[in-house]
């Protein structure tokens, strides 16, 4: 991806897609294309087929999508399905149309089987039932490593997917009705210790298994999926295994109430946690297997504690 390519990132005003156009102007692209979603609306294919003519780009980060918490993805599971069916169908068939050389698609863990072995290696894709509450939004998902790997084999194209395990950091949703659970986390404790309140109150029995990258950490594995040398890149799109289909996370993992207790030191809360065991605690455990990622020579950079640090005072100049 030589510096003045011209590079489409596909939602540049979301949690990823920020994190990928900050990354990128770091490190000095100059031919960056971005809309917003009041300029294109992806969804709409006669003006997504228009855009792809007109700018033609020679590659494309694909981070745009319909994204929420447990909440959000139970209550709004039609528009989930809609909406990221239509975006990435739109982008990946007019990239393909328009000649883009790389194309990476985004999607999340939430592909893999709900009770699937631990770590979650590639290779589970479709290997048994979904978690229930955000089913619709992975069966989106799938489709759209499906249309990847369809592409790839009837037309040759290198459109690559990656599932990045569960993000967070500057530019994340910190609404309690559609967040996920770390920046729901920070803002209840902020907001307790604000307001004097002697305890605060979460979800589940705190026992859970999560896996947190920092959305920073998410845009160097891009950039660097995006520039391996062209060998390498084509080895992940014909893998035989899992074709063009590779986790992205830190290979470790820390437990919702590990989690809050972090969160409430950060914070300096210094009243009590209350767990509400009548909510549900999600899948048990999620933890991405990212040995392959790590065999092409990739390790994330930022250490939970230090990114809540940074992400707590993101939130403090930003949000309060
Ligand atoms: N957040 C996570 O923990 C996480 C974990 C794993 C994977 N991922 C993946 O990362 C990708 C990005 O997620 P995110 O967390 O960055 O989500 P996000 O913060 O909600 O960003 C999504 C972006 O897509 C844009 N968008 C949505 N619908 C659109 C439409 N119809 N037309 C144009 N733009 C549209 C949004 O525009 P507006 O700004 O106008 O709303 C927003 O900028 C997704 O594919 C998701 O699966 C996220």
């Amino acid at each position: 991806m030589d510096k003045q390519a011209r590079i489409f990132v596909a939602g540049h005003r979301g949690l990823a897609g920020s994190a990928i156009l900050r990354h990128l102007q770091a490190v000095g692209y100059g031919n960056l294309i971005t809309r917003s979603r009041q300029e294109l609306d992806l969804r709409d294919q006669a003006a997504v087929e228009r855009f792809f003519r007109e700018e033609r780009p020679d590659y494309v980060f694909l981070a745009a999508a319909k994204v929420g918490g447990i909440v959000a993805n139970d209550t709004f599971r039609a528009e989930f399905v809609y909406d990221n069916l239509m975006i990435q169908a739109n982008i990946i068939h007019h990239a393909y149309l328009n000649g883009v050389r790389r194309l990476l698609f985004l999607g999340s863990t939430c592909i893999y089987p709900k009770l699937a072995p631990q770590p979650l290696r590639e290779e589970y894709l479709l290997t048994g039932p979904l978690e229930p509450t955000n089913d619709a939004y992975a069966v989106a998902k799938i489709a759209g490593i499906t249309q990847c790997r369809s592409y790839n084999r009837q037309y040759g194209t290198r459109f690559l997917a990656a599932m990045p395990t569960n993000l967070y950091g500057p530019g994340d949703n910190f609404d309690l009705q559609t967040s996920h659970v770390l920046p729901a986390l920070i803002r209840k404790f902020h907001e307790a210790k604000v307001g004097g309140s002697p305890t605060v109150t979460l979800w589940g029995s705190g026992s859970p298994l999560r896996e947190f990258l920092h959305v920073d950490d998410l845009a160097d594995a891009c950039h660097f999926l995006m520039t391996l040398p062209d060998e390498r890149y084509q080895q992940l799109i014909d893998d035989q295994l899992v074709p063009a289909l590779i986790n992205i996370g830190t290979g470790e993992e820390v437990s919702i109430r590990e989690l809050a207790l972090q969160i409430r030191d950060v914070v300096k809360f210094d009243g009590e946690l209350v767990f509400d065991t009548t909510k549900p605690d999600g899948t048990p455990r999620k933890l991405s297997d990212v040995s392959r990622l790590h065999g092409l020579g990739w390790r994330h950079r930022t250490g939970l504690a230090e990114g809540l640090k940074e992400t707590y005072r993101w939130y403090l100049d930003n949000e309060t």
